[in-house]
């Protein structure tokens, strides 16, 4: 049978994403991936252009203040005939929501490990998320020129912490100020480590007396008995074992030295999944479908603080998407006609003639297309697995100025249709409730209010401590909320949501109401 022109475009890409502890070095991988698909030309780039960002708009004051990058990005490049996407994700904490809706959207993940340092919460907490979607992972154990764990205590600590069998790519010779290079244990090549890059020497094997030109006696002496027990005691390589989330490959390498990037990157060409078939209500969406079709991941509001620009970033499941091309928006009914879709580089955004599966388009709107919705030229499909999640703190939106009501709701609902913060409106009552995962997306809400639409607001501590959606047979449901009025809210969909006070009145509640479910995520509508 041939192939679909989709389905040949969406075999040679990649979409995938970086997860780390903040200072494993991501921002400097990310980099070295970029010189290597000369998308920049020069390191230091990438955090050039973060700082030039930056100053475009002030509340990323915080982002700057606390050293963290609040904001994902797509970056594009290609290299021997693969387009690479990098889905960037924000590496604190409070950002796990954001992170999430990203990680929907990749096939695979990078995830990068301090080798001084080894697993680290963050880390644990985004491997959990890949896991749940099953997302393959491939591993990278940074900073080997620094003084660093041994190499099997890592990769113990990996399978054990994580529950996931580790098969060593390369093996590292020596560490820190020692760090000579990396053996490609399955292909018998040694590469070196030089001042500005490297070099691959082909090698017979561990004992090959080339290699001691590069190494101390005692290192390679370590190397034969390391690499044929890395060999012989560890998982191999196993594409199934691998694609399923149980196996990931390792490699060694310094970021910032530039060095096993390479050999990373032909690994993510060589194992990473091209781009899927898609679940959606009814049916399963492949990648070589003629019809275009795709779901928006995330929305990026205010852009430029001097437009009131809202980006949907759109990642395409199937079909090629041609620049001007109408697909319907599912959740309005409506055709929406995208004349200027971005494609994001890492330099610069350009306008998308055309994409194919896997690629990520930016589509500048008004507020029409929200996270999670589906676009189509096919029928009205909706795609699964991008949840909102129950707010983990909750704040009553208090009004300096009475006037500006209309003017907060707006705000509100808009920064909540970006992703920023869940708001609630109580049924009874004028303040709005907003529900954040973590604390900085309250600091980040506040400062966003007042700066982009000038309007002065407080966060009082609000009497309840968590939010359930409720859902249910019609009786069991309406009955419920007769009875609890006073706790009850909806969410900006109209969906009802009960305002518990604590664990023990959500307990109670489940326990008295067992035909209601209380729910912690919801699927966007
Ligand atoms: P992140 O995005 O994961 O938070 O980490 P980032 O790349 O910003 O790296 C954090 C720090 O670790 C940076 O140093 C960076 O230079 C350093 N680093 C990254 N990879 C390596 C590596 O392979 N080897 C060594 N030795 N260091 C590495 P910094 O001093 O905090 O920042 P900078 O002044 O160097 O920019």
């Amino acid at each position: 049978m041939t192939q679909s022109a989709a389905a040949i475009a969406a075999s040679q890409r990649r979409t995938f994403a970086i997860i780390s502890h903040p200072d494993a070095g991501k921002t400097t991988l990310t980099e070295k991936l970029l010189l290597m698909g000369g998308a920049i030309h020069l390191a230091g780039e990438v955090r050039a252009k973060g700082e030039r960002r930056r100053t475009q708009s002030d509340w990323m004051k915080i982002e700057q203040q606390r050293g963290i990058s609040v904001t994902t990005s797509v970056m594009t490049f290609e290299r021997e005939g693969i387009t690479y996407n990098l889905l960037d994700t924000p590496g604190h904490e409070d950002f796990s929501e954001d992170t999430f809706r990203t990680l929907t959207a990749v096939d695979a993940a990078v995830m990068v490990i301090d080798a001084a340092k080894g697993i680290e919460p963050q880390t644990r907490k985004l491997f959990e998320v890949c896991r749940l979607r099953d997302i393959p992972i491939i591993t990278l154990v940074n900073k080997m020129d620094r003084e660093a764990k041994d190499p099997f205590e890592l990769m113990d600590e990996i399978s054990e912490t994580l529950a996931l069998d580790c098969a060593p790519m390369v093996w590292p010779v020596g560490m820190g100020r020692e760090f000579k290079g990396i053996y490609d244990i399955h292909n018998n090549r040694f590469v070196r480590m030089t001042e500005d890059g490297y070099e691959d020497i082909a090698v017979s094997g561990t004992e090959d007396e080339k290699l001691t030109a590069y190494m101390s006696e005692d290192q390679q002496l370590t190397l034969q008995e390391e690499a044929e027990l890395a060999k012989e005691a560890c998982p191999q390589f196993d594409m199934d074992s691998f694609r399923e989330g149980h196996l990931t490959p390792v490699y060694f390498g310094s970021a910032l030295k530039n060095f096993g990037v390479k050999e990373l990157l032909n690994g993510i060409g060589a194992a990473a999944p091209s781009p899927g078939p898609q679940p959606s209500v009814g049916r399963i969406v492949d990648p070589g479908e003629d019809k275009v079709t795709g779901f928006v991941f995330k929305v990026q509001a205010n852009m430029d603080p001097n437009h009131r620009d809202r980006i949907a970033f759109v990642r395409l499941v199937s079909g090629k998407f041609k620049r001007g091309m109408k697909l319907k928006h599912v959740r309005s009914g409506k055709p929406i006609a995208i004349y200027n879709p971005i494609m994001f580089f890492a330099q610069s955004r350009e306008l998308a003639e055309e994409a194919w599966p896997g690629d990520i388009i930016g589509v500048p709107n008004h507020g029409t297309l929200r996270v999670g919705d589906t676009l189509s030229e096919s029928e009205d499909l909706r795609f699964t697995g991008i949840p909102n999640f129950a707010p983990e703190i909750l704040r009553r939106v208090r009004l300096d100025d009475p006037m500006k009501s209309k003017h907060l709701r707006k705000a509100l609902e808009s920064l909540a249709e970006e992703g920023v913060t869940q708001v609630f409106k109580p049924y009874f009552g004028a303040n709005w409730i907003v529900g954040v995962v973590g604390q900085l997306q309250l600091d980040v809400l506040v400062t966003r209010i007042e700066q982009e639409y000038s309007i002065k607001v407080g966060l009082e501590t609000a009497p309840y401590e968590t939010a359930r959606w409720v859902s249910g047979p019609d009786d069991a449901v309406n009955k419920f909320i007769d009875s609890n009025r006073s706790a009850m809210s909806e969410d900006r969909d109209g969906a009802p949501v009960f305002l518990a006070r604590n664990s023990w009145e959500l307990g109670h509640q489940q326990q008295t109401n067992p035909d209601v479910k209380f729910e912690k995520t919801r699927e966007r509508s």
